[in-house]
């Protein structure tokens, strides 16, 4: 609340012309080296930070962009506003794309990978990044659910050629609308912010790589945002580790239930989100009714089969339909990722909530009966 009420107070509200001390600037700075990353932009949204690395990286007309189906639509929607076209990938049980079906659905028109870190739940990406190299692939990270977290060691979003960050009201640090994007390539991030910044190809700081300008658009960060940000990079960390201490109790007092398996990790040492998967879906509905349970095929826009224009492959303007001249049905495409996110629930491990009030939902969670099914529990027809 102060660093929004001392930039509006400052009345500098837009990050250029005052010679790159801005405060989007330093969050950039302070964002990258957090992050391990060379580079990083700051944008409006995660879905600007998509497009921008895409964008960066050559992504275009006729291009297939392999994206998982259990994702934010913004995922699928980022290369079809580039003229490419999203390929749906069957998720594994670790609930993020799996290396197996992303490999057999590589085409001569593959040009990008977006591997999702779906509820703070990491990708495969040692397999990811070894088939896009054996298949000349770019990757783009889609950590717009996974900020601050790390993978065998390095944080995610720094591992693909540019890796994408959301900061909208439900991430980890929060900014109302807000993203960035991550590189190590100079000239990815220079490309990403001529395009970020209307095709601006001179502001206040000098990068040292000679890209030619083109046409872009705004998706420029605000001062407000960066501050509000700023501070909450600083206690990422912390916030970090109080997710895997309320992740641990709960997964401890799950060890009481054997009918509840926990999901996957691709790695385990580092994991801070929580999903458990069921033998049937009714239980997993049934489970869903704790406090800070949901069950994953609830969860409306994250899931392919509620992504109307995807699936009806409509764009603005038909002219600039990709779709058109290309044979791709995405109706039941992915039957594998609809039944195991119909059987499986995330777990809130808000840092949030007080660790006392967060061991009380784990009892009552813990406590959920599975749906008692047996015979005599059936009503009788009359
Ligand atoms: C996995 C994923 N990708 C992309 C986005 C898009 O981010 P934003 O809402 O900031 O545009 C989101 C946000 O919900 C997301 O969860």
């Amino acid at each position: 609340m102060a660093a929004a009420a001392w930039t509006i107070g400052a009345g500098q509200l837009g990050r250029y012309g005052v010679g790159g001390s801005s405060k989007t600037d330093r969050f950039e700075d302070e964002l990258a080296a957090h992050s391990g990353a060379a580079h990083a932009l700051a944008v409006n949204s995660g879905t600007s930070a998509l497009v921008c690395a895409l964008a960066a990286l050559g992504v275009g007309p006729g291009d297939e962009v392999l994206v998982p189906a259990y994702t934010w639509i913004a995922t699928a929607a980022a290369p079809v506003m580039l003229g490419a076209v999203p390929i749906l990938v069957e998720i594994d049980e670790t609930l993020t794309m799996d290396p197996i079906d992303l490999e057999a659905k590589i085409t001569s028109k593959s040009k990008a990978i977006v591997p999702v870190h779906m509820l703070n739940m990491p990708a495969d990406m040692d397999r990811i990044m070894e088939i896009a190299r054996t298949h000349a692939l770019v990757v783009v990270e889609d950590a717009c659910q996974a900020v601050g977290v790390e993978y065998k060691g390095r944080k995610l979003g720094a591992i693909g050629n540019a890796g994408a960050f959301s900061f909208n009201q439900h991430k980890n640090l929060r900014a109302g609308e807000g993203g960035a994007m991550l590189t190590s390539d100079a000239v990815v991030e220079r490309r990403a912010q001529i395009f970020h910044d209307a095709g601006a190809f001179i502001r206040d700081v000098e990068v040292g790589v000679d890209v030619p300008t083109f046409v872009g658009m705004n998706l420029r960060m605000p001062e407000i945002s960066s501050a509000m940000l700023r501070p909450q990079l600083k206690r990422l960390g912390r916030q970090m580790r109080k997710r895997a201490e309320r992740r641990q109790m709960i997964v401890d007092k799950l060890a009481d239930r054997p009918d509840i398996e926990l999901c996957p990790h691709n790695d385990p040492a580092s994991a801070v989100g929580l999903a458990v998967s069921f033998e049937t879906s009714e239980e997993a509905t049934h489970f869903a009714n704790a406090r800070g349970v949901n069950r994953l095929l609830d969860t409306d826009r994250h899931i392919y089969s509620n992504w109307t224009s995807i699936l009806e492959q409509r764009t603005f303007d038909e002219r600039r339909n990709p779709w058109t001249d290309r044979d791709i049905d995405y109706v039941d495409c992915c039957p594998k990722t609809l039944e195991i996110l119909s059987r499986t629930c995330s777990i809130s491990v808000d840092p949030d909530v007080p660790m006392a009030a967060m061991r009380r939902f784990a009892d009552a969670m813990v406590a959920t009966q599975a749906p008692d099914v047996s015979p005599t529990s059936i009503p009788k027809a009359s």
